[in-house]
């Protein structure tokens, strides 16, 4: 989600959109060793890792960013598409030859009896059958399973986030949120959380199958999940309405995700700080509130109608989000699981890569500023025969964090109950409460505080691993370290984690690997800015606060990113880039986003000839409203606010995305 907005006395809609997240830095620990950053921040070399080693790269000054070298840029790169500018739109922008089209938007159709969309009629029953708001993660899911059909599937969606603001009429004054009434809190509890519906490309033209037997929306407001893995059961995880610690209601503030190997998906619970109101200092778990930032005033004001949200009344239950939860899209009756091994932060996202040994990583990041990249290796092994067999696969296994040295090499460091601190004279009493307060455990271990980790995605066809994060503009000089070196970074940076090869294939187990960086972002005329790109990006072609990244089939990386409005003062975008060869780190730019919105999603078919993206939040900007919006995209229609929604970008004529 978008976070950089800080609030302000004077800003009334700061309170109606701020979700807290801008300001929060609650990391206590000193995981910068300074001793060793000192030293490290004299090597320049080290603060350009990867750069420095690169004869491709090169940085073109200003006076050399011309039509000339766009074009040299356009020669070195793979990616033939013809490159937009930066601006700030109303509507959407992808380039010539390219078709944007609605697939869905908030309050469409998922089930069957869905009401048509009607804003000043939303009730909890119409949106719980109806497409979420604030979409995010997408997974196309082929149809029949195991199949890559690349024209029939589901579209499966993370739905984060809901602002009040811009759903409702009158709710964009400073104390709009208390007059949250209990039909509009459960709307919103309604409409977050995940969709999945199946779509079906008919003529070009992608349609929702609105009578899918697929079709399912799981959601804070009833969802029951099954709670597996170590904290499963724990007494921290019990509560009034679940004497058990098993079953949890809902999932909510959905952020990004990943795909298993065996087709299920992953989805993030991520800001999870916001939903609880009550006494937090006065609770048994203050100091762990703390360190996720739980403070009892969440901007979600649904504790006032639902006591599980207050703190007062039930303690454990913000234990029981902050998870990575595992959903079968392909069997509409499942119960999703909260796989608790992975840990509990501010999920980001959870992709996937099968290691050399058939035993499977998954990498998640925990985005706020000064948290910490982890994965978490399997116990068992893949089985591509059957689905069932790994069902469970992600109860059991080592989760990790990342620590990154100056020399270009990094650890994995176990989160492992009795290994090193972890253990009871440190509060760790089982491995429960190791992932309950992974954070913490993190801090112990040494991990690198980073400038906030969005997704972690490995490339599958080369097998390293992108860690992208967005930014960090609250990290001061004395806390750079060679993965961040850079203070007030506004603008965020993505690197390139190698793991070692076994026999040839990526060993996604390893706790020693390699790492570069392989763009830090910016505008490379400023240098001040401190931007580096591998090869000589365009005048369009250089970004800022990268958040998602997909790959396409041909492995190249697209990049969509959250946050350049105030970071450099255009809308938010997608650009792709080369990871190999002579246009590897070349960014350019294919697709603008409307004004106010975060672009979210990127998803290919198999095939890559349709990339979905997630329009998150558009018109969420100073000064606008549902009553007077930015934009009203993507209906344009005066009695329509603006709605998230999926684009479906395709080629007109057909043929791959980008090539
Ligand atoms: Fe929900 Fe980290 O963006
Ligand atoms: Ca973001
Ligand atoms: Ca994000």
């Amino acid at each position: 989600m978008q976070e950089h907005r800080p609030p302000s006395s004077n800003d009334a809609l700061s309170f109606a959109y701020d979700d807290e997240d801008a300001d929060t830095v609650v990391n206590p620990s000193a995981n910068t060793p300074l001793g060793a950053l000192i030293a490290e921040r004299l090597s320049r070399r080290a603060t350009l890792r990867g750069f420095a080693a690169s004869a491709a790269f090169g940085l073109l000054g200003s006076s050399a960013l011309s039509r000339a070298a766009d074009a040299a840029t356009a020669a070195k790169s793979s990616l033939a598409f013809k490159e937009i500018e930066h601006e700030t739109i109303t509507g959407h922008r992808a380039p010539q030859g390219y078709s944007a089209q609605v697939v869905i938007r908030w309050g469409d159709p998922v089930k069957k009896d869905a009401p048509p969309f009607d804003p000043a009629k939303q009730s909890a029953q119409s949106q719980r059958m109806q497409f979420g708001y604030d979409n995010d993660f997408l997974a196309f899911m082929p149809l029949p399973m195991g199949s890559r059909s690349s024209s029939r599937g589901l579209l499966c969606a993370n739905h984060e986030r809901t602002t009040p603001a811009l759903m409702w009429s009158k709710m964009d004054g400073p104390d709009a949120l208390k007059t949250m009434s209990r039909e509009m809190c459960e709307v919103e509890m309604a409409s977050q959380g995940h969709t999945v519906v199946e779509i079906r490309k008919r003529e070009g033209k992608w349609q929702v199958v609105t009578d899918s037997p697929y079709n399912r929306r799981l959601v804070a407001y009833d969802t029951e999940f099954r709670i597996g893995g170590p904290a499963a059961g724990h007494a921290r995880m019990k509560t009034a309405a679940d004497p058990t610690g098993l079953k949890a209601i809902g999932t909510f503030n959905n952020c990004a995700g990943g795909k298993t190997p065996w087709g299920t998906v992953l989805s993030g619970e991520e800001n999870i700080h916001n939903y609880f109101i009550g006494n937090a200092e006065a609770s048994p778990e203050a100091k762990a509130y703390k360190r996720m930032g739980v403070t009892g005033r969440g901007r979600y004001q649904w504790g006032r109608f639902h006591d599980r949200f207050n703190l007062d009344k039930d303690p454990n239950e913000p234990n029981r989000f902050g998870w990575v939860v595992e959903i079968d899209p392909y069997d509409p009756n499942s119960t999703p699981v909260k796989r608790t091994a992975l840990g509990r932060c501010k999920h980001e996202g959870a992709t996937c890569a099968v290691s050399h040994d058939g035993r499977v990583a998954v990498y998640t990041g925990d985005d706020e500023r000064m948290e910490y990249v982890y994965k978490f290796v399997t116990k068992g092994q893949f089985d591509p025969k059957s689905r069932a067999a790994n069902r469970n696969l992600l109860d059991e296994g080592t989760l990790y964090a990342a620590k990154f040295e100056a020399n270009g090499k990094m650890r994995w460091l176990p989160l492992v109950h009795g290994s090193g601190p972890l253990t009871a004279a440190n509060g760790f009493g089982s491995q429960a409460d190791v992932v309950i307060e992974v954070r913490r455990a993190a801090d112990l271990v040494g991990a690198t505080p980073m400038d906030r980790p969005e997704d972690i995605e490995p490339s599958p066809r080369s097998g390293r691993i992108y860690v992208v994060l967005t930014y960090n503009d609250r990290r001061k000089a004395d806390q750079v370290n060679p993965a961040n070196p850079r203070a007030e970074n506004k603008w965020g940076q993505i690197i390139e984690i190698i793991p070692p090869l076994v026999n040839g294939k990526p060993d996604h187990a390893a706790i020693e690997c390699r790492w570069e960086f392989f763009v830090l972002a910016g505008d490379p005329s400023k240098p001040e800015q401190g931007a580096k790109y591998l090869g000589p990006v365009s005048q369009h072609g250089w970004l800022a606060c990268p958040d998602n990244v997909a790959f396409d089939p041909r492995g190249r990386l697209w990049i969509s990113t959250d946050g350049q409005d105030d970071a450099i003062g255009f809308c938010d975008s997608v650009y792709a880039a080369d990871t190999r060869g002579p246009g590897r780190g070349i960014t350019r730019l294919f697709f603008n986003g409307p004004t106010g919105a975060e672009i979210c999603g990127p998803e290919f078919t198999p095939d890559g000839t349709t990339l979905f993206l997630a329009i998150q939040h558009p018109a969420e900007e100073k000064g606008s409203s549902f009553d007077k919006p930015s934009t009203r995209w993507p209906d344009f229609k005066d009695d329509m606010p603006p709605r998230p929604a999926v684009l479906a970008i395709t080629r007109n004529g057909g043929g791959e995305v980008g090539s």
